[in-house]
């Protein structure tokens, strides 16, 4: 019995030494171990054999049992770390692999124009602040001078929101409620956003316009001429052509709008000009009297200039873009290039 026994043991760990995989180890496992395993059963049937043999037999039983028990768990321990080895060699991230480029954003051209205007004209010594896109119908026309039922309120196609509430059709308003708050001498530039129901190549239902405004005592035309005149030649350079040509805005008189040499064909016509060598560039005016008596200033003791510009509009001929449409597509491609 004893022999037999020894002969099992070694037939036990022959197998157990050619098993690779996991379930070659469990079959293993159950084949001896098992409820109804060969050495489960021999242990179970020691009250057959012999009384002198039984405590031998049982001790070696039990014996073969422990070593082999231990001997598979062992195996098994090993099959899975080797496993997880596999795992992390498979799933391995290889380092030197180059990365995924992040793209850095860009700043707006319409956002850089912006700043350079402010940037000049603080050095004249304006200050920006800020006004409501939402407005009321007072300060984006009456107090402007343009009121209800005025033909000139066509200039300006209009977003209503309800009827005295309207998306400001310009900066204009700013001028009105600046003044309100405060007394002269006044130096602001007003950047931002305002609306107009337009949508076409050079048209966009929201677009950007900076308005300027001072007023001081004894400010004339001259004032006017001379800082618009430094203004955009800074912006454009100083080799650049200029005129000043009368207009009309009810809220500003005598009113001019100023154009600039076609910066594409030099004045000699082209497309962008309509053949005229000249572009339109802003509006401006000395401010009317009936905008200071809407404020109480006294037209006989202040006088002062304003003028509007659209943001896009510089942007696209500084930087030669002829569809304005692209400026509020985000297209990374085209804002990539700034
Ligand atoms: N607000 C005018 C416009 O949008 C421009 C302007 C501003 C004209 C200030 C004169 C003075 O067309």
């Amino acid at each position: 019995m004893l022999i037999e026994l020894e002969e099992l043991q070694r037939q036990a760990e022959s197998e157990l030494k050619k098993s690779k995989t996991e379930e070659e180890l469990l079959a293993i496992k159950t084949k001896y171990l098992g409820r109804k395993g060969i050495l489960t059963k021999l242990l179970r049937g020691l009250g057959d054999i012999e009384p002198e043999e039984r405590p031998q037999v049982g001790n070696r039983c039990n014996e073969i049992k422990a070593t082999l028990t231990a001997a598979i768990e062992n195996a098994l321990k090993a099959r899975t770390s080797l496993k997880k080895k596999e795992v992390l060699l498979r799933d391995r991230i290889d380092v030197t692999l180059p990365g995924r480029r992040i793209r850095f954003g860009r700043e707006h051209p319409v956002a850089s124009v912006c700043k350079d205007i402010c940037d000049i004209f603080a050095a004249l010594g304006f200050s920006a602040v800020q006004g409501p896109e939402i407005e009321l119908d007072y300060y984006n026309f009456e107090a402007l001078n343009i009121p209800k039922d005025h033909p000139a309120r066509d200039m300006q196609d209009t977003f209503y929101v309800e009827d005295n509430i309207v998306l400001r059709t310009h900066t204009s308003p700013v001028q009105i409620r600046v003044m309100e708050k405060q007394r002269p001498p006044i130096r602001i530039l007003s950047p931002g956003r305002v609306y107009r129901p337009d949508s076409d190549i050079s048209h966009t239902p929201m677009f950007h316009q900076i308005e300027g405004l001072l007023v001081d005592k004894g400010v004339t035309f001259g004032d006017l001429k001379g800082v618009l005149t430094l203004f955009l030649k800074q912006m454009f350079g100083g080799d650049t052509a200029l005129r000043f040509r009368p207009s009309f805005f009810p809220f500003t008189e005598p009113s001019a709008e100023v154009d600039i040499k076609c910066v594409m064909c030099r004045g000699a016509g082209c497309r962008v000009c309509s053949q005229s060598g000249w572009l339109e560039i802003l509006g401006s005016g000395m401010v009317d009297p009936e905008v200071f008596k809407n404020v109480n200033y006294d037209p006989e003791e202040f006088s002062g200039f304003a003028f509007g510009l659209g943001l896009e509009r510089i942007a696209m001929l500084k930087y030669g873009i002829s569809d304005i449409r692209l400026f509020f597509e985000n297209d990374w491609r085209f804002l990539e290039q700034f």
